[in-house]
């Protein structure tokens, strides 16, 4: 086919945009899902982002009464260690490590890899994957331990935990950035 045979473009009879134009039934398609997917970044949702987060146990494979080592994760998900009560969460390059209570009565909090939030099972808090409080009765986000990455590893300092209130330069640095 040469340029010349090129197929006029056409009215799409029925469009939403009442007899817009087009030239390919699928570039129309690949405009609408590019559309729909512009809108949900708009929104901060990312592509992918209905899939959920795995959730994982884990347990520290060393490190001493207070510094507990975990391997970084290898991508976005939620690893709980329920003997030194720590939450493991990678978002994208960001690392965070979360006290397991939830900082209203420190009931354990659950990952509801469904709706990509940590809920408390009790008053029903909800917060986002970096720990930032949506709604419920906490009145602040989740807890953050003092994290620094250590060759592989995640370094977890489990006697040095961050409340957002009290002291929100600290618990703003508390999160590894991975290159
Ligand atoms: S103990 Fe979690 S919201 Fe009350």
């Amino acid at each position: 086919m040469t340029v010349t045979d090129t197929p006029a473009p056409r009215a799409i009879e029925g469009s939403p945009c009442g007899g817009c134009v087009a030239t390919d039934r699928r570039a129309f398609l690949l405009d609408a899902f590019k559309a729909g997917v512009a809108a949900l970044v708009a929104l901060g949702v990312a592509p992918g982002a209905a899939e959920a987060a795995p959730l994982r146990w884990i347990s520290a494979w060393g490190g001493t009464r207070q510094e507990k080592l975990y391997p970084v994760p290898s991508g976005d998900g939620v690893q709980i260690d329920k003997d030194n009560e720590v939450i493991l969460a990678r978002v994208g390059k960001a690392v965070y490590a979360f006290a397991l209570a939830c900082p209203h009565q420190n009931t354990a909090l659950r990952w509801e890899g469904g709706d990509n939030r940590f809920q408390c099972p009790k008053h029903k808090s909800r917060y986002r994957p970096d720990g930032t409080f949506i709604e419920g009765r906490a009145t602040r986000s989740m807890d953050r331990y003092a994290v620094k990455l250590a060759g592989t590893n995640v370094s977890v300092d489990i006697d040095t935990l961050y409340q957002e209130d009290l002291d929100l330069a600290h618990w703003q640095q508390a999160v590894i950035t991975l290159p």
